[in-house]
């Protein structure tokens, strides 16, 4: 799960898609990154920290960590929260072969729109809320293409 600072969207869709597929019986490695530095080391935004605790889900030992070109041989698919995120995405690995693993996180809900999740950093409490809803959707979703797929 990849966004720009690794502390609103990134954490959550992490969270979140960790409990589904518990929920589900599956074991399946789900790690989040940033493609920026900028909080590095830090926690998660205490806005994203209190929607998932209001949820039942516990953001809080969360560690912000910058995505790197290692990731995209580690992983089979990484999920890129928005548009920027996935243009940051191409410079930091590198070698363009190695994009075919990434996917529009929104593009479960919404194929081929290349939509994005909206950055809630700027906005208030409600924004998280709406973001929390957005990736939980797209986090079922994606299961269930995941699974069909094998
Ligand atoms: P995120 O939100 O990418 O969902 O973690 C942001 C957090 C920090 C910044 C941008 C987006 N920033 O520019 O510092």
């Amino acid at each position: 799960m990849v966004c720009l600072g690794n502390i609103c969207r990134s954490p959550i869709a992490e969270v979140i898609f960790k409990k589904k597929l518990l929920e589900a019986g599956l074991s399946w490695t789900v790690r989040s990154a940033g493609t920026n530095r900028y909080h590095k080391g830090g926690p998660a935004d205490a806005r994203a920290i209190e929607v998932c605790r209001g949820k039942g889900m516990d953001l809080s030992a969360h560690i912000a960590r910058r995505l790197t070109p290692a990731d995209f041989d580690q992983y089979d698919v990484l999920f890129s929260m928005a548009a920027d995120v996935t243009e940051e995405m191409q410079g930091i690995v590198g070698d363009e072969s190695k994009m075919s693993r990434v996917r529009g996180f929104m593009d479960a809900l919404y194929p081929g729109q290349a939509r994005s999740v909206p950055d809630p950093w700027y906005g208030g409490a409600q924004g998280f809320v709406e973001c929390w809803e957005l990736i939980e959707r797209a986090s079922e979703r994606w299961i269930e293409i995941l699974r069909a797929e094998g």
